[in-house]
């Protein structure tokens, strides 16, 4: 295949160091299954599944037709006082999924704009409660909520909000959960659960009555992969509720199987208030996402306006776009036919093992894990940021695309991965993580 040289200085590329991207340029070109390959036709292994969205791998057929289908059948329809019924059907679908109660589905584009749109919506079945005073946010430190106006005040990723504070809200910080006696523990650590008092501390200092919601990733994700102490999640719930808090839980990355059950929630025996989604709910193919809230939480807002105006002021010219419902209704399709959430659970005793095998490397300063993701601290550079940077930079010469988020891998691999894929990315990264001169 020929390609056009590519002029790249009109395109901003976001959280990139874009002055390095263009000395050092790395492009994908084309994607199938669990690999990319570059313009220049080198393979690339796919080992976050892009951005943790491609659960079912690249290339996907269904998705490419049901997609095809709907642009012909009805390419758009606004959702103001309108919709169509590919909406209707994928919040069914979704409602079977999720656990039981959280029915309610509010649709966009983005993670982001699913926080952001959480966060109203808290803000609202409080205020139809007649609780209106609770307009304080509580989230972790180290937590990642996207990058819109309410996502970047949960942020607890210190650089992601350092520079934006004249347009962030009240939000306060947990203490994150991770600790240096956690090093190379897989799966859940046994310590840790009363780090979740936090909150019970919050409520105490500000006022219970004026927090309207806590907002965690049930396994931080993109800080990482920080699972949760035994009990956390449970203690955090037990709180919430003693002070009429919602619980809300970010599975933008844990969703669709990610953890080995279709949600975190599920996986962790804990059910919030409301779950946001996105990635992998169209395998990645077109943007979307999604709140799920408690049947309560919609009949409540719903309830509270009887005039004839939008109960909630809220929503995208996108919201529900009926191309990424149908791109989500085959996803989904896809996930059960193929089990693809019973394989994500199987496949990851074989993955952390490979993951944990690289414990004695000398770039590797710490691993964590839990069903298909996985997290993987290097050993400080000079600066921080520095290792991570140029680890992921080798790795993609080596042939494997990875996640880095300052000095930690994400690895999470698609869920249709075969044994001997992650064999291959798990080579790659010894190969990397066992240099010396870095
Ligand atoms: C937990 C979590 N929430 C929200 C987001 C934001 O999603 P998006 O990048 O689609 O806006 C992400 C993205 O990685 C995420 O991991």
């Amino acid at each position: 295949m020929t390609h056009m040289p590519i002029t790249m200085d009109n395109h901003w590329l976001p959280f990139t160091n874009n002055r390095l991207f263009h000395q050092e340029p790395q492009i994908f070109a084309r994607a199938k299954g669990v690999r990319y390959w570059t313009p220049e036709g080198q393979e690339i292994l796919d080992g976050s599944s892009g951005l943790f969205c491609s659960a079912a791998g690249h290339g996907r057929p269904e998705i490419a037709e049901a997609v095809h289908k709907q642009l012909m059948e009805l390419d758009y329809t606004p959702h103001f006082q309108r919709a169509a019924p590919v909406s209707f059907e994928l919040a069914r679908r979704l409602a079977e999924i999720l656990p039981e109660g959280i029915d309610r589905l509010f649709f966009g584009s983005s993670g982001s704009e699913a926080v952001d749109s959480a966060m109203k919506i808290c803000l609202a079945y409080h205020r139809a409660r007649g609780e209106a005073q609770r307009t304080r946010f509580v989230s972790r430190s180290w937590g990642y909520h996207g990058v819109n106006l309410g996502g970047t005040s949960l942020a607890g990723m210190v650089g992601n909000r350092r520079d934006f504070s004249g347009v962030t809200c009240d939000v306060v910080h947990m203490r994150h959960t991770w600790n240096e006696e956690q090093r190379f523990t897989r799966s859940q650590p046994e310590d840790g659960a009363h780090l979740a008092d936090d909150l019970e501390d919050m409520c105490k200092t500000y006022g219970g009555e004026t927090i309207a919601a806590v907002f965690v990733e049930p396994i931080a994700g993109s800080i990482g992969t920080i699972v949760p102490p035994k009990g956390y999640l449970q203690r955090l719930r037990q709180i919430a509720d003693k002070y009429g808090i919602l619980l809300v839980f970010d599975e933008v990355i844990t969703g669709f199987g990610r953890t080995g059950s279709a949600f975190a929630s599920q996986e962790f025996g804990v059910t919030p208030d409301v779950i946001t989604m996105a990635k992998a709910l169209t395998n990645g193919t077109i943007p979307m996402s999604a709140v799920a809230v408690k049947t309560e939480i919609q009949k409540t807002v719903i309830a509270s306006v009887t005039a004839d105006r939008p109960e909630l002021m809220h929503g995208y010219t996108y919201s529900a776009h009926p191309v990424a419902c149908a791109a989500a209704l085959a996803a989904l399709d896809i996930y059960r036919d193929e089990k693809l959430f019973e394989r994500g659970k199987s496949l990851s005793d074989t993955f952390l093992d490979g993951v944990f095998g690289l414990r004695n490397l000398p770039q590797v300063y710490d691993l964590r894990g839990h069903g298909m993701m996985a997290g993987i601290q290097l050993t400080p550079g000079k600066a921080p940021g520095e290792k991570g940077s140029i680890v992921q930079r080798l790795l993609f010469k080596d042939g494997l695309h990875v996640k880095a988020t300052g000095d930690a891998l994400i690895f999470a691999p698609a869920l249709v991965s075969e044994e001997s894929d992650l064999e291959q990315m798990v080579d790659s990264l010894r190969r990397v993580l066992g240099r010396s001169d870095l």
